[in-house]
């Protein structure tokens, strides 16, 4: 079966995109794949965070994953810094990346930006660290959203570097991109991001995620009820478009655009899909909370099963480098 990885940052709090952009989709791709699933602490650290929540942000996504159903049985989870390798096949891989390359990923860019007192080798160094954790499994596919297409296609070229250099042995790995649309966040300008605090949490209460899409930016040139709105521009729709079926989506535009239906309306009918959609999310997760035993021993496996992998990859790359060996 074609193997698939992807990672997700220990945020602490899940998002409707990261729900929708990748967790979501990576629930369906389990039956299909292969899957590995990796909470990326290492490459968390590469920016400020408060030390004394690492570990309780882990398992809580770990828990998320769980709740949106990722299966121990079809999948295998864990936490990247439980598998050493990640990081000894990153320094490898430091050796054929070319500085030209990483200078210019855009998440590098925007990062410098935003935390320009700790501008550190390790934020730079991010996608060769997450070309590590693909290559390690030799994945072919990679489930993410749009935004770290550049990511896979530096994770591509890291392999042709290397099996150009030394001898072929990676495969070069393909993003499977959800079919779902990328979400602003309720501002309706920045992509929905926890550290913008325009989110709406997968675990957050009904009434919470209600007075946030109430209040949430729409078509900004609907300024009155009477007006028509332009759905194309309109961050719920968007929305929308993830968690409602055609015929909502349709009555929905004809409402809109003729000014049928007002943004409350419209809101209301979203807020019942995402509650329905995410309620049993939410259940699982605090049925989880209440089994943390359950939850370690999952990472405890899901790390057992891909340190044998990764074990073999390395002993493989030592040698292709031409390393000596211990006895
Ligand atoms: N950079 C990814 C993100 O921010 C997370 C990630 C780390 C990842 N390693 C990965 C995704 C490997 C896919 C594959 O979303």
């Amino acid at each position: 079966m074609k193997r698939i990885f992807s990672g997700i940052q220990p945020t602490g709090e899940i998002h409707l995109g990261n729900y929708v952009g990748a967790i979501r989709n990576w629930a369906y791709l389990q039956d299909d794949y292969d899957c590995i699933f990796c909470v990326v602490d290492y490459h968390a650290i590469t920016i400020e965070y408060p030390v004394e929540e690492m570990k309780r942000r882990t398992l809580d996504t770990a828990i998320i994953l769980l709740a949106c159903g990722l299966t121990p049985e079809r999948s295998k989870i864990f936490v990247q810094s439980h598998v050493p390798e990640h990081t000894e096949l990153a320094w490898i891989f430091n050796t054929v990346t070319p500085i030209g390359e990483v200078e210019r990923m855009t998440q590098f860019k925007d990062k410098a930006r935003q935390h320009r007192a700790n501008i550190n080798m390790g934020l730079m160094d991010y996608p060769v660290l997450q070309a590590a954790d693909i290559l390690l499994y030799k994945a072919g596919y990679v489930p993410v959203g749009e935004d770290q297409v550049q990511h896979i296609e530096l994770c591509r070229e890291v392999a042709r570097k290397f099996n150009t250099r030394f001898t072929p042995i990676f495969p070069e790995p393909e993003e499977l991109l959800s079919m779902a649309p990328r979400i602003l966040g309720v501002d309706g300008q920045s992509k929905m991001s926890k550290s913008l605090g325009n989110y709406i949490g997968v675990l957050e209460e009904d009434d919470v995620v209600w007075e946030k899409l109430r209040t949430a930016v729409t078509d900004v040139n609907r300024v009155r009820r009477k007006d028509p709105g332009n759905p194309e521009v309109c961050n719920i729709y968007t929305i929308h478009r993830a968690f409602s079926d055609n015929a909502m989506l349709i009555e929905i535009d004809r409402g809109c655009t003729s000014a049928g239906i007002g943004c409350i309306d419209c809101k209301k009918m979203l807020f019942e899909n995402v509650k329905r959609e995410l309620t049993p999310v939410r259940e699982k997760a605090r049925e989880l909370e209440k089994n943390m035993d359950y939850v370690v021993d999952v990472l405890e496996k899901g790390a057992d099963a891909c340190r044998e992998i990764a074990h073999a990859t390395m002993e493989e790359v030592r040698a292709t480098l031409g390393l000596y060996p211990p006895r």
